[in-house]
C-alpha cells in the first residue's frame, strides 16, 4: 500500500481526468456515422464484437458523470467533441449543456476536437479534410469558446496514422504501411489551420495531445540501434519535430519531399506556435532489428515487413493490456523532450496516463498512478515546465479494437445496467486532491 504523501506540485498545476466522445457517449442514433461505426460493424475488427452504439450512455447521463467529477475534486475535465455529432442537427447543443454543467460544478472544460471519430464522409488521405477540420474548429469555438479553458486540436495523430491507416488495427482499417504518410501530413496541416481558426474565433490556450514514450534499443548492436532509432522517429518525432521545429525528421523529410504537395509551405502553418504541448504516456517500448515474423504487441499483430521489431520489457509488472509498468520512463521522456527541444518546447501537460486492470478494488491502478505522479514530480524538479496531469480515464469505456474488455476507469461501469461505481483508485485520487488543498 502507498504511504508516502505525494510531493507538492507548482501553484496552478491542473489536475484532471480524460475521456473521448466515441468511447463514452453512445447515442449513435443522434449523430452521423463515423469511421469507427463502419469499422466496428465489420466482423472480426473489434475483439469482443461490441460497438460503441451505447457505450457508457454518457450522452444521456452526463449530469451524473459531472457530479462524479465534482466529487472527485479535479480542476479540469478533458473530453472530446464528436465531429459527426456537430454535423447533425442539435449536435452542438449537447456540448453546450455539458460545458454549462461543468462550469456550474467548478470543473474547467478542456476540449479535444478530434479523437479519431472522423465523419464517414471524410478521409485523412484527402488534403481537403484539413480545411474542413479548421471550419469545424471555428464552429465549435464560436459556440463554446467563452467557457472552454483549454483546446486540444488532435488526439494522438501518430497512433491514428499508424493503427488506423498503416497497420489496419483501428478505423478506418487500412494497411497502407508507409503509404499512410499523407495521413500524418494532413493531420498536421489540419492542426495548424485549426490553431489559426481557433485564434481567429477568439479562443486561446491551444495545444495538441500526442502519444510518446521512450524507445529502448534491444541491444547495442548497430542493427538494433538503427531499428530503435527508426521507431523513435515514427513515435516520438514525426509529429513533434514539424510542430516544434518546423521540419520533418531526416528520412521522413525525404519521403515527404516526394509528395506532390508543397510541404515547405505547409510546414509554416504546421509550426504555428502552440500555447502548450500535451503528452499521452503509457509505457516505453523496447525495439530491435526485424525478426522476420509477425509479432503480437499490446493487442496488435505487427507485420513482419516492418523495419523493426518490438521486444518484451522483462522484469516489470504488466497491465491487463500487456503494457509494462515503468514509471521512471515518464521522467526520462519529459527530461529527454526538454533536452531535444530546449526553448522551443512550450509548457507541457500530461494529457493521458493510466492503466487497464479488472475489479473495483484496483490496487494495481493506485500503484500505477502513484508511481507515475512521483515520476512526473521528478521531471518538474529537473526543470521541465509541466502544468497539468490528466488520468485516463474517468469511466471504463469502449477501448477501440479491444471493445469493453479493457477497463481504464477510476469509475466502474456495468455495461448491462450502466450503473457507475467509483473504484478504490477514485477514492485514492480524491484524497490526494483534497490533501493538496
Ligand atoms: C490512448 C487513446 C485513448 C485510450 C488510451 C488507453 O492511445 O488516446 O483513447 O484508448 O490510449
Amino acid at each position: 500500500m502507498v504511504t508516502n504523501p505525494i510531493p507538492q506540485f507548482p501553484a496552478g498545476f491542473l489536475w484532471g481526468v480524460s475521456t473521448s466522445a466515441h468511447q463514452i457517449e453512445g447515442a449513435a442514433d443522434a449523430r452521423e456515422p463515423s469511421v469507427w461505426d463502419v469499422f466496428t460493424a465489420e466482423p472480426g475488427r473489434v475483439k469482443d464484437g461490441s460497438t460503441a452504439a451505447v457505450a457508457c450512455d454518457h450522452y444521456h447521463r452526463y449530469r451524473e458523470d459531472v457530479a462524479l467529477l465534482a466529487d472527485l475534486g479535479v480542476d479540469a475535465y478533458r473530453f472530446s467533441v464528436s465531429w459527426p455529432r456537430v454535423n447533425s442537427p442539435g449536435g452542438l447543443d449537447f456540448y453546450d449543456r455539458l460545458v454549462d454543467e461543468l462550469c456550474a460544478a467548478g470543473v474547467r472544460p478542456v476540449v479535444t476536437l478530434f479523437h479519431w471519430d472522423l465523419p464517414v464522409t471524410l478521409d485523412w488521405l484527402e488534403r481537403d479534410t484539413a480545411s474542413r477540420f479548421a471550419d469545424y474548429a471555428s464552429a465549435v469555438a464560436g459556440r463554446l469558446g467563452d467557457r472552454v479553458a483549454k483546446w486540444i486540436t488532435l488526439n494522438e495523430p501518430a497512433e491514428h496514422t499508424l493503427l488506423g491507416h498503416a497497420l489496419g488495427a483501428h478505423a478506418p482499417g487500412r494497411r497502407l504501411m508507409f503509404d499512410a504518410l499523407p495521413v500524418a501530413h494532413h493531420q498536421l496541416l489540419a492542426h495548424g489551420l485549426a490553431v489559426r481558426a481557433l485564434r481567429a474565433a477568439g479562443a486561446g490556450d491551444i495545444g495538441i495531445a500526442n502519444s510518446h514514450g521512450p524507445t529502448w534499443p534491444a541491444s547495442a548492436t548497430p542493427e538494433d540501434m538503427a531499428a530503435a532509432e527508426f521507431y523513435d522517429v515514427l513515435l516520438n518525432r514525426l509529429f513533434s519535430d514539424p510542430l516544434l521545429l518546423g521540419r520533418y525528421p531526416e528520412g521522413i523529410g525525404e519521403l515527404m519531399a516526394k509528395s506532390p504537395e508543397d510541404v515547405a509551405t505547409d510546414l509554416k502553418v504546421i509550426a504555428e506556435p502552440v500555447d502548450w504541448y500535451g503528452i499521452n504516456y503509457y509505457a516505453p517500448t523496447r525495439v530491435g532489428a526485424p525478426q522476420g515474423e509477425e509479432i503480437a504487441f499490446g493487442g496488435l499483430s505487427l507485420p513482419s515487413e516492418l523495419p523493426f521489431s518490438v521486444r518484451e520489457i522483462e522484469g516489470r509488472p504488466v497491465t491487463d493490456f500487456g503494457w509494462p509498468v515503468v514509471p521512471e520512463a515518464l521522467t526520462e521522456l519529459l527530461t529527454g523532450f526538454r533536452e531535444r527541444y530546449g526553448d522551443r518546447l512550450p509548457p507541457v501537460v500530461v494529457t493521458e496516463n493510466g492503466c487497464s486492470c479488472e475489479g473495483v478494488e484496483d490496487r494495481e491502478r493506485i500503484a500505477y498512478l502513484d508511481g507515475h505522479i512521483r515520476a512526473l514530480h521528478r521531471a518538474v524538479e529537473a526543470g521541465v515546465d509541466v502544468r497539468g496531469y490528466f488520468v485516463w480515464s474517468l469511466l471504463d469505456n469502449f477501448e477501440w479494437a479491444e471493445g469493453y474488455a479493457r477497463r481504464f476507469g477510476l469509475v466502474h461501469v456495468d455495461y448491462t445496467t450502466l450503473e457507475r461505481t467509483p473504484k478504490a483508485s477514485y477514492g485514492w485520487l480524491r484524497d490526494l486532491l483534497r490533501a493538496r488543498r
